[in-house]
């Protein structure tokens, strides 16, 4: 018996293109894809990771890791999201790995984004907005978050595969994604903002009980 997460994530092979180099995310919801991908590696001549973890997951399984500055264009990425809004704007980085996803979400032709529907919101927002940033800068971001209404909250103990923290901002109702992400990429110390607007998900994959629903923006 597959799960939400599990259907969504195979849904996602049908974006695969042969002989092309994707990119892969990061989280629950890419493992299922990574593990589904594994049956597919002859197809590819490898893939692009967005994190440590996925590396490993990507290696274990015989699929070939490849360096994003010798490939350039990805055809396609497959990344999960902690939230995404109706126009397919999302918020990443619960799992601390916002700065390459961005990465390599902007080398990408489409994105494909993978979920269940828990992940589905009006607003974005209720999810706190992950934003990571140069330790030594830490309480100057947090203290700007501040002033643009937010309630940034340390994420202590988690250090990034960049070296880098997390702070996770509270109590932000993101009506206007885009600017924010302009406002927040603005904040000298900032490296990462985890809301993907300006490169949002081209399709999104929301795996249910019985089936998937395919939403563009
Ligand atoms: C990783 O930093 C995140 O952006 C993940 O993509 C996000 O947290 C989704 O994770 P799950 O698939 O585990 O819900």
């Amino acid at each position: 018996m597959s799960s939400p997460k599990q259907r969504a994530a195979a849904a996602a092979l049908a974006y695969l293109k042969p002989d092309t180099v994707l990119g892969v995310g990061t989280g629950s919801t890419v493992n299922f894809f990574i593990d589904a991908l594994a049956a597919h590696r002859d197809r590819i001549p490898g893939a692009v990771s967005s994190s440590n973890a996925s590396t490993e997951r990507l290696n274990a399984l015989g699929i070939p890791v490849l360096d994003l500055n010798a490939v350039g264009r990805l055809s396609l990425y497959v990344d999960g999201a902690d939230e995404a809004d109706p126009g397919l704007h999302l918020i990443k980085g619960g799992g601390a790995a916002l700065t390459r996803e961005k990465i390599v979400a902007a080398c990408a032709d489409t994105f494909v984004c993978i979920a269940d529907a828990s992940k589905q919101v009006s607003v974005l927002g209720r999810f706190p907005l992950p934003v990571e940033v140069i330790p030594m800068a830490r309480i100057h971001v947090a203290e700007a978050l501040r002033a643009m209404g937010g309630n940034p909250r340390w994420r202590e103990g988690v250090v990034t595969d960049n070296g880098n923290d997390i702070l996770d901002v509270h109590g932000l109702a993101i009506t206007d994604p885009v600017a924010l992400e302009q406002q927040i990429n603005q904040i000298v110390g900032v490296v990462t903002v985890g809301l993907f607007a300006g490169r949002k998900a081209d399709v999104l994959l929301i795996g249910e009980d019985q089936g998937v629903i395919t939403i563009k923006p």
